[in-house]
């Protein structure tokens, strides 16, 4: 219906407005982490068939939503941007086109001038092409030492991240030249938590988007805490709108355990 655009948007400001006004007597996580979920689906529901469009959008929508994560406060995001299984088990059409959006589009968006995020990549990098990590490398040295902390977890295995953070500890142990039984009787969950991949600490709210009530493997270690949320519209949907009353509800959950 004409016009109906030219209300919703004003509308949504207003809204958008009073969920910001409570927010400023709530507790905000620290660390957020999103699972960007729903790209094809999508693209299917706009009438459209390549699902390249709906990743493309999906790209471009990431750093839409990360300006708002900055803009509500929040100073960690940690990102689900591609896992191992999607790699190994999605077609090789779709696959290239997901490298190709992390070769250019998603570390141009980031290390652009004047941004604030420093990115940390937490994955395996042997799983992308050369070209691909090689770009997310280069955004990772030009964000170093920006103020806000963002982990795109990028051919992301969660066992492969606890194992080889085991694997570390057993490592450094062998060169004190420490015994099995040494280690077995010290081992604390601190020594593995320095080792698991990025992110650094605890994660507080986790939003998952486009209706999926699970979390894909992921970041296991740093999820135990975490308040989940679960929002059915699709990532390229999800509005500003959106992460703030996802904000809203971690703050009230979190207020109500006090
Ligand atoms: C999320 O969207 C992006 C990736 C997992 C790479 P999907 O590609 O999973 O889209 P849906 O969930 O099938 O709609
Ligand atoms: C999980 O999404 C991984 C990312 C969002 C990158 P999937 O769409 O791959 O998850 P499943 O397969 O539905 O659990
Ligand atoms: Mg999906």
């Amino acid at each position: 219906m004409a016009g109906t655009r030219w209300l919703r948007i004003p509308t949504e400001r207003l809204l958008a407005a009073r969920v910001r006004h409570e927010l400023e007597s709530l507790p905000a996580p620290a660390h957020l982490g999103l699972i960007m979920d729903g790209n094809r689906r999508w693209a299917h529901s706009v009438g459209v068939d390549d699902v390249r469009f709906g990743h493309r959008a999906g790209a471009e929508h990431l750093d839409r939503v990360l300006t708002w994560s900055a803009q509500a406060g929040v100073d960690a995001v940690s990102v689900y941007v591609l896992s191992a299984d999607n790699i190994t088990k999605r077609d090789d059409e779709q696959v290239s086109f997901l490298f190709h959006l992390l070769e250019t589009l998603i570390p141009d968006r980031i290390r652009r001038p004047g941004g604030f995020w420093e990115l940390h990549i937490a994955g395996n990098l042997d799983l992308v092409p050369d070209t691909t990590a090689r770009a997310l490398k280069e955004a990772v040295a030009v964000t170093r030492g920006r103020p806000r902390r963002l982990t795109l977890a990028v051919g992301y295995d969660p066992y492969g991240d606890v194992v080889d953070a085991v694997r570390q500890v057993l490592w450094e142990a062998a060169d004190r030249g420490d015994s099995v039984d040494d280690v077995v009787r010290t081992l604390e969950p601190e020594a593995i938590d320095a080792y698991v991949a990025a992110p650094d600490n605890d994660i507080d709210l986790i939003i998952r988007t486009s209706g999926e009530r699970r979390l894909s493997g992921y970041f296991p270690w740093r999820s135990v805490r975490a308040e989940l949320i679960f929002c059915d519209v699709y990532w390229p949907a999800f509005r500003e709108l959106d992460l703030l009353r996802a904000l809203r509800t971690y703050g009230r959950r979190r207020a109500n355990l006090r």
